[in-house]
Formats: C-alpha cells, structure tokens, sequence
C-alpha cells in the first residue's frame, strides 16, 4: 500500500548540502498504524513530508496506492494528495476565524461537494472523534486536546488512503496524549484506516503495531512489533 524504496535526501542550501536520509527501505500494510520513532533531528519530518509528497526525494522511490509519487507533475500530486493523504500537525493549524464544523470541512470544500454532504459527514466525524457538541465553536475556545481531534476529524473527511501524523501529542500533558492515541488505534481498529505517527516518544511509539526507528537518518530497525522491548 504505501512502499519506499532506496530513499535518500539530501538538502541543498547554495553550497552547503546535509545529507538527511540514507537508502531508507520498508513497506506499510493497508489498516496498519505504525510508529516513526527517533530523536530530534534523526530525519523523522523530512521522511513523512517525503511520503505525504509535500517534496521530492533527492533519491529513491515512495510508491502509495501502486503509484510512484516522486514521478507526478504538480498538479497531479495536488490532486493525488487531495485524494489519498491525510495529515494531521502537531500544532493542529486549525483556521481560527472558521468555525469546528468549517474547518472540518474545508477539504471538501473545493470538490464541489454539496454544503448538506460535507455538515452531515462532518458532523459524523466529530461524534467519531468525541467532541459532537462542539461543531459551532472556534478553534480558540477549545482545549489542545479537543483542537488535536478537530484536525484528526479533518484529516479524515477525505477519506484518506494513509493519515500522516507528524508529533500529533508534542504539545500535549500526558494524560491527553494518551487519550489522542487511544483515540486514533480506535480508528484505525474500528475502521481499518491506516496511520503513520512521528514520535520521538517511545512510550507513544511502542502502542502501535510496529515500529520504525530512524537514526541519524537510518531505519535502524523496521521489524520489531510494538511493545516487544523494555
Ligand atoms: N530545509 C532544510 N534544509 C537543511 N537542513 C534541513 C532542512 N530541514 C531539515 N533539515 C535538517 O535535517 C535533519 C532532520 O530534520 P527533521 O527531518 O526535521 O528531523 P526530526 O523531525 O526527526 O526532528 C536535521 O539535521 C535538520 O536540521
Ligand atoms: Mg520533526
């Protein structure tokens, strides 16, 4: 479902270039949620930006629905992602002057999806991430926690192939980080979707089925089944 093969990234700025990823290899499964752990710094952004196509690999392929992403023109990843990716933030980005209900719908809003389809499965979602009383407020009125399940209920109204989560509980105390975890293995056991969650956190990492561990820009292990060390 979503294969990346011989990876490697390199930035450029004028002369000066930092090899981030080194001939990064794995796969993930449709209905898998999986863990991208590694210390700051070790590459974990760069690589789900990659595979959210938000750029392009120096080298090396990112194969999602059996298509090659790094090969699509502009418009075709637009629409490609528009598609097929999910991606939730660590700091949310939800828009502030748009109500809960508007910002869940905002991708929606311009795939000519009717204004009744996109409240009704907005509304849906917002039950799915428990907060269903709160469709009419704005984001400032909410907590972390509540504004994280906002975005994650955005993330989704697409229906995404793969939701990339990029340190989703990094602002977060710890009882609400363990709440937004349950809250998407929920998802993903209750709906078979298929998560990517950066963490630099192995407490957050070992919950997930699996665990990819980056270091200084190495998968030093692909394999290990959450939970498995300690
Ligand atoms: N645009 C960029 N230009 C140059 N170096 C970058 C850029 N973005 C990230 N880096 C470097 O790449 C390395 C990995 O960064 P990042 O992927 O953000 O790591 P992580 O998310 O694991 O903290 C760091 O050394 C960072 O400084
Ligand atoms: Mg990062």
């Amino acid at each position: 479902m979503l294969v990346v093969e011989r990876l490697s990234h390199t930035f450029r700025n004028g002369n000066e270039y930092t090899s981030v990823l080194q001939d990064i290899d794995f796969h993930i499964k449709k209905g898998e949620i999986v863990a991208l752990l590694g210390s700051s710094g070790s590459g974990k952004s760069t690589l789900l930006n990659l595979m959210a196509g938000l750029m392009k690999p120096t080298e090396g392929s990112i194969r999602i629905a059996g298509k090659a992403i790094e090969t699509m023109n502009e418009n075709k990843l637009a629409e490609f992602r528009r598609v097929h990716i999910g991606f939730i933030f660590q700091s949310y980005e939800l828009i502030p002057h748009l109500t809960v209900r508007e910002n869940i719908e905002l991708p929606l809003v311009f795939q000519g999806i009717s204004s009744k389809v996109r409240k009704d499965r907005a509304l849906e979602l917002l039950q799915q991430v428990g907060i269903s009383g709160k469709s009419e407020l704005f984001p400032s009125q909410l907590s972390g926690g509540q504004q994280q399940r906002v975005s994650i209920a955005r993330s989704l109204i697409t229906m995404p192939t793969v939701v990339f989560a990029d340190e989703p509980t990094g602002n977060l105390d710890t009882k609400t980080e363990t709440e937004i975890i349950d809250l998407l293995i929920g998802l993903n056991e209750q709906f078979g979707l298929t998560f990517v969650i950066v963490t630099h956190e192995h407490e957050v990492a070992k919950r997930t089925q699996r665990i990819l561990q980056l270091k200084d820009g190495y998968l030093i292990d692909g394999n290990s089944k959450a939970g498995d060390e300690d």
